[in-house]
């Protein structure tokens, strides 16, 4: 049997940090609401002349040099985005171009929003299982900051820019256990950027073609559905939640957070948390605190890590790996 087995990771944050008394300048909210209501403290900001391949690209070399590889290893990549650089090529090709990643790899993106790294994952996964590829670069990186609309509280004080990367080997050791995927496109209108190539540019200018999120509709879809994934992800494993050793969720708000923690009966030392300093940085919420919690030693080798994304369209997903 063959896994796709993580052998390193990577990820980078923006310099320029932004803090909740900064937005208090900008909109009517107050650090005190952004604190109690999100949990979240401070968020990073892209550079003007910095891209989602920019963030991309360092948060790929590290996990390279993590898994003590060289980018000429690499026979796939697969990168998560709803902020890319250009319509075309793919953010992931221009990784693959900006690394010297052999030509000849396959390379792609996947649109998935907060949910884009485990549905990238899950790709990658199969891949691999399959004898497609043998190493791959999972990816994932956001520019949140530009699609959003500085003058909207309800969401502006949410989002952070930032990417984290997976290097994933075919291994006959355990890696990833199972990935779980869904999706229901019949919420749009809860969670969306109203604008793409196919509708025209007339939109794109002010705030009209930024994100829109009914934020508290959402937060109750998500903790549901968050719920639930978490009890399919174990029962498709035979597991117990005691079996579970760290949660890493993607990264929205504290309090769907710990809705997820409670439910698998997890106390928050056992689930890492980036959000007071990242924000939501989307697609890379993950990988970026994958990696925090294995840089700092929290995250050991055999440790068993349960992965799980809510987010547009709606998505969600999870993973279980065996470290
Ligand atoms: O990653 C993709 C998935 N996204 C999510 O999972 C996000 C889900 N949603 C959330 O995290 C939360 O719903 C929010 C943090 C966005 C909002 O928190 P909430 O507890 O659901 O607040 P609410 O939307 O029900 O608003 C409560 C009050 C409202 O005022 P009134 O009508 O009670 O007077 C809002 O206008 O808070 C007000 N409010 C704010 N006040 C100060 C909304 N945003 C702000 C703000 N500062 N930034």
């Amino acid at each position: 049997m063959t896994y796709a087995r993580v052998k390193g990771t990577g990820s980078y944050l923006p310099e320029r940090v932004m803090t909740n008394a900064e937005l208090e300048q900008l909109v009517d909210t107050s650090d005190r609401w952004i604190r109690e209501r999100t949990g979240i403290c401070e968020r990073r900001i892209v550079a003007d002349d910095q891209s989602c391949r920019d963030l991309a690209m360092i948060a790929a070399s590290r996990a390279l040099d993590a898994a003590g590889l060289q980018p000429g290893d690499i026979d796939l990549i697969i990168l998560g985005t709803c902020t890319p650089d250009r319509v075309f090529p793919s953010t992931a090709c221009l990784v693959q171009a900006g690394l010297g990643v052999n030509p000849g790899a396959v390379a792609f993106d996947v649109s998935a929003a907060c949910s884009g790294f485990i549905y990238a994952l899950d790709v990658a996964n199969r891949f691999i299982t399959t004898g497609g590829a043998r190493r791959a670069l999972v990816i994932g990186s956001e520019t949140m900051s530009r699609i959003i609309d500085w003058t909207d509280r309800g969401t502006c004080v949410l989002f952070g820019d930032g990417a984290g990367a997976l290097v994933l080997e075919a291994d006959d050791e355990t890696g990833i256990l199972s990935t779980h995927l869904h999706a229901d496109g019949g919420c749009e209108d809860l969670l969306n950027v109203p604008w793409g190539v196919s509708q025209g540019y007339d939109a794109l200018s002010g705030s009209a073609g930024k994100l829109k999120m009914r934020g508290n509709e959402v937060f109750k879809v998500a903790v549901r559905t968050l719920g639930r994934i978490v009890d399919e992800t174990l029962e498709a494993n035979g597991l117990a939640k005691s079996d579970v050793d760290w949660l890493i969720p993607h990264q929205a708000n504290i309090r769907i957070i710990q809705a997820t923690a409670k439910k698998l009966g997890l106390p928050m030392e056992q689930v890492v948390q980036t959000v007071a300093e990242h924000g939501n940085t989307s697609a890379a919420s993950i990988p970026l605190a994958f990696d925090v919690a294995v840089r700092d030693g929290r995250i050991r080798r055999g440790e068993l890590l349960l992965l799980e994304a809510f987010g547009g369209g709606f998505t969600w997903g999870s993973a279980l790996i065996r470290y």
